[in-house]
């Protein structure tokens, strides 16, 4: 209809006005740009002069955050609410209660993984991950939950704290001042003695300047990791807190913890994996490279790797961070509190807050976001489910021919092949989105490792077959031992 009428009035009156109609939309359309604009930058004004009273004076030993909450009660109380516990399909986490104990005295943990999934006791035999592993939960609890995990079984490092703690005014103390110097004495503690220098679990000091609220880079493991990442892409000396944007800082504050580490050599110093990048093949090339193992698997001996939490590593490898999406807009969007536009500091799962987290830039209904989220999940699960039971094979197929007679040597290909897909799966297994953060890629990383359970089965039975190892291979490793 709408249509007809303007193409009758179009040849009723000749081009001469669809010439005027034309230079008056266009005339509009920039009237109503220049309008945006302004109304924009007068809320960006009005948000960056977010007044706060300064109730109390804060120094950069100030740690405990219920003094900061005195200028910033907003923050705070949502901050405070990463005590609540509520499950989701694949994350957030249930409130499971228990007898507290001498030795243990939690109340309510989250659910065990190794009881959700019996496979995993297996995948990690003979390291303390077989003794507890449980879902993560919210901040407030990552304190306690590193002191009274099963996993204190076996002895663990101070420098387990780096991510655990509100630690910044610890390195402080123990450095004279000086973080670097800090934090190396810090990694060399052992867990009970550091336990004594820290209080509260990742707290506003960590994350911000207590002068100008700027956000900042408080550990020493980053610093250095992204130095050496961002030098390997040609950028020499990156100094973070002076060469981030503030959209990267939104994603780096998380990029502290939320990452894949190992403590490196005698002095446990924190380290990222990072000089030939945070791709799954560089990361696991870089292990190869300084000839690093977590411990022997129990059940083929092969020298394995535990992976932990590579959320920055594969968002990284997906769309969000490709379009400049960060951390802190899906885990902490902004809510409308009054006047003011704050950060919801009640950091979490996106699926419990999906209005915020999801529908300011994705016009679709609720049910449907959620949906989109459970079809990546549920296909990263059972990808998952598939290559953890191709391990399951690649590991008993390796016993029964170590039970068989044969030696390290001979068994070489398969249990490099065992290592290589531990790495792979554990590193969709351990990341905490189920997918989400970069789909093609937790899915290219499963299908990988699913080949590499195939190629050292096809090891072993060409061993069989060949009644051992062939005599070239064992030539090549004579070789390789002089
Ligand atoms: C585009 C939005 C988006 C971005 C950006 C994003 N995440 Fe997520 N994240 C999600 C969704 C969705 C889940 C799945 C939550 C679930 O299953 O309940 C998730 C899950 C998680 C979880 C597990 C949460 C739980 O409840 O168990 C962690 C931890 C996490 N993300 C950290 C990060 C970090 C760190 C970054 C930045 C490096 C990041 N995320 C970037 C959307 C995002
Ligand atoms: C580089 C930072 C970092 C270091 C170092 C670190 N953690 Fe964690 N830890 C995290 C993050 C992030 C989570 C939440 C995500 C997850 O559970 O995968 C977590 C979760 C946990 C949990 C709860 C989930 C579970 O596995 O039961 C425990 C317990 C834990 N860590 C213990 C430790 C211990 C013990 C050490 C020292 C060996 C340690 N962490 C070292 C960052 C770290
Ligand atoms: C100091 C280290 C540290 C920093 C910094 C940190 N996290 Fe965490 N995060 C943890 C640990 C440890 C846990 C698990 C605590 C536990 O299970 O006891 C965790 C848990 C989570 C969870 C799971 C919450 C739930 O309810 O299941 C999400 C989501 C998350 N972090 C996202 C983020 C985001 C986003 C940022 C940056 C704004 C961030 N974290 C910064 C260490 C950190
Ligand atoms: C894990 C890191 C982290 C911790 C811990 C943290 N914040 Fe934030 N905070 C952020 C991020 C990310 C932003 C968004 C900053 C930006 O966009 O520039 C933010 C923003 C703010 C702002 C600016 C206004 C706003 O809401 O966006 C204030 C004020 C603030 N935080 C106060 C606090 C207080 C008080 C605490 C302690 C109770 C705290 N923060 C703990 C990460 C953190
Ligand atoms: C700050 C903006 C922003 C936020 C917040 C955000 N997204 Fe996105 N999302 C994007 C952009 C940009 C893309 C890239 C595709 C495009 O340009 O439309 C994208 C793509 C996607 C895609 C399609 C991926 C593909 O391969 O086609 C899905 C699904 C998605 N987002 C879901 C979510 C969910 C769920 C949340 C909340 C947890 C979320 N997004 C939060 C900006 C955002």
């Amino acid at each position: 209809m709408r249509h007809q009428w303007i193409s009758r009035i179009g040849s009723r009156f000749g081009g001469q006005l669809l010439k005027y109609g034309v230079v008056t939309g266009l005339a509009a359309l920039v009237t109503v740009g220049a309008l945006a604009l302004l109304l924009n930058i007068l809320e960006r004004k009005r948000e960056a002069q977010n007044p706060f009273f300064r109730v109390v004076e804060l120094t950069d030993e100030t740690t405990d955050p219920a003094v900061w909450g005195k200028n910033f009660p907003i923050q705070y109380d949502s901050y405070k609410r990463t005590v609540d516990q509520v499950r989701t399909r694949y994350g957030g986490s249930e409130a499971l209660p228990r007898t507290p104990t001498q030795a243990d005295p939690r109340s309510v943990v989250a659910q065990s993984k190794l009881e959700e999934d019996p496979r995993l006791k297996t995948l990690w035999a003979g390291y303390a991950f077989a003794l507890d592993t449980r879902e993560d939960r919210g901040h407030a609890y990552m304190l306690e939950d590193a002191t009274f995990t099963g996993r204190q079984a076996r002895p663990q490092p101070g420098a387990c704290l780096n991510c655990h703690s509100s630690v910044y005014t610890a390195y402080k103390k123990l450095g004279d001042g000086d973080i670097m110097k800090g934090f190396e004495r810090f990694n060399a503690l052992p867990f009970a003695e550091a336990r004594k220098l820290v209080e509260h679990p990742v707290a506003c000091i960590d994350c911000h300047d207590p002068e100008t609220m700027q956000l900042r880079i408080t550990r020493p493991a980053f610093i250095e990791g992204i130095r050496q990442l961002k030098a390997r892409e040609g950028i020499p000396d990156y100094d973070v807190n002076r060469m981030a944007t503030r959209q990267e800082m939104r994603t780096y504050v998380c990029a502290q913890c939320h990452v894949e580490y190992y403590f490196k050599g005698e002095s446990k110093r924190l380290t990222f994996p990072w000089t030939h990048g945070i791709k799954i093949e560089e990361i696991l090339a870089y292990y190869d490279e300084h000839g690093v193992k977590d411990w022997n698997h129990a059940e083929t001996g092969a020298p394995v790797l535990k992976v932990q939490h590579p959320e920055f590593e594969l968002w990284s490898q997906g769309i969000h961070a490709r379009s400049g999406v960060s951390c802190a807009d899906c885990h902490m969007p902004y809510q409308r509190v009054g006047a003011f536009k704050v950060s919801d500091h009640h950091v979490r799962s996106p699926m419990l807050n999906v209005h915020r987290a999801c529908q300011t830039c994705h016009p679709w209904p609720e049910d449907e976001l959620k949906a989109r989220v459970h079809a990546i999940q549920d296909r990263t699960h059972q990808l998952r489910d598939r290559a953890l039971d191709a391990l399951m094979d690649l590991i008993a197929d390796i016993r029964a021919a170590r039970e068989a007679g044969l030696d390290e040597r001979g068994l070489q290909e398969a249990l490099d092949y065992h290592r290589k897909a531990q790495f792979y799966i554990d590193f969709i297994e351990a990341e905490n989105s189920t997918g989400f953060h970069a789909p093609e890629e937790a899915a290219r990383i499963l299908a990988e490792a699913i080949d590499f359970c195939r190629r050292g089965q096809t090891a072993l039975r060409k061993l069989a077959t060949s009644g051992g190892p062939t005599t070239a291979a064992l030539a090549r490793d004579e070789a390789n031992d002089l």
